[in-house]
């Protein structure tokens, strides 16, 4: 027996149709039902991605499970259950490894993203309305509680419930932060909340074609499973 009804009980507008927006409108939309009116704001005019693969660690298994769709992306995984037999290896070390310890947090599958954007797509449910080309540049707090959402193109929208997932340079966050109460945040740290700041660390990524590796050594490890190496330099651990 059902007590959802079709008057929303109220709007939920979710900012930004990356990963983070699209999981949290599948989610609402698999448990709220027709309870909740979803309006999904992007900035593009299209759901799209660019990257290559994205991990599909055992825990993210779990979640995409209680969300019944984990049986669609595990015919894009190359293995259907995240092993535990994941290496990891430091860059001086020329062979072998340690198994990745924890298969909790192990590192899991690669996806690639199109893929996980595709199935995403297929789930918004239907109580779930998506505007293209809508970018938040800020918004405003009525006395009654709701929120005007104010968009690049000079229109303004209505809601509830604002969630910020418009990626690392949120307008929603930098609206939040720069109209938060003096008494709740330091104002000479406000700054440095608002804009992203590099945390000093480097991350070094390719993609190489498996006919490249193969002419270079055709016994390389990641041909059949999947490795981390991690490279030392003056002193500091990095990844990758
Ligand atoms: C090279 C690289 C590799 C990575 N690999 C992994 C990995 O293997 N595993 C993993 O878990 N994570 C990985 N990450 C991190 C992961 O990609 C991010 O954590 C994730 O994409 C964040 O999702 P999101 O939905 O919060 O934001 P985003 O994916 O950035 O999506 C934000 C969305 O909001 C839209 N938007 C932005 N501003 C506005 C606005 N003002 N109004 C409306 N819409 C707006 C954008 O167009 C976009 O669609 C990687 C990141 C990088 C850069
Ligand atoms: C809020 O956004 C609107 C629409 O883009 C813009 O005209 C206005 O100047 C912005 N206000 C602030 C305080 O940034
Ligand atoms: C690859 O492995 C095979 C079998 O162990 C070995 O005979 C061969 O020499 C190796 N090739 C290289 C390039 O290391």
């Amino acid at each position: 027996m059902s007590f959802s009804s079709d008057t929303p009980k109220f709007r939920v507008a979710i900012c930004g149709a990356g990963i983070g927006g699209l999981v949290l409108a599948v989610t609402i939309g698999k448990f709220a039902n027709r309870d909740i009116q979803v309006d999904l704001y992007e900035a593009h005019d299209s759901i799209t991605t660019i990257g290559a693969g994205i991990m599909i660690s055992p825990r993210i298994t779990d979640v995409l499970e209680a969300l019944g769709l984990y049986e669609e992306i595990s015919h894009f995984l190359k293995k259907p259950r995240a092993s535990s037999h994941e290496q990891l290896r430091k860059s001086d070390i020329p062979e072998g490894g340690f198994e990745w310890f924890s298969p909790i947090v192990g590192l899991g599958n690669p996806v690639h993203r199109q893929h996980l954007i595709d199935i995403l797509k297929r789930h918004i449910p239907s109580s779930c309305t998506v505007h293209f080309n809508k970018r938040l540049t800020n918004y405003t707090k009525l006395s009654t509680g709701s929120l005007i959402l104010h968009f690049a193109d000079e229109s303004s929208d209505n809601t509830d419930v604002l969630i910020g997932a418009d990626g690392i340079r949120s307008s929603v966050r930098k609206t939040f932060f720069e109209t938060i109460d003096g008494d709740l945040v330091d104002p000479s740290k406000i700054g440095h909340y608002i804009d992203p700041s590099w945390t000093g660390t480097l991350m070094y990524r390719a993609v190489v074609p498996v006919e490249k590796l193969l002419e270079t050594d055709p016994n390389a490890t990641t041909l059949e499973d999947f490795i981390v190496v991690s490279l030392r330099e003056s002193g500091h651990d990095g990844q990758e």
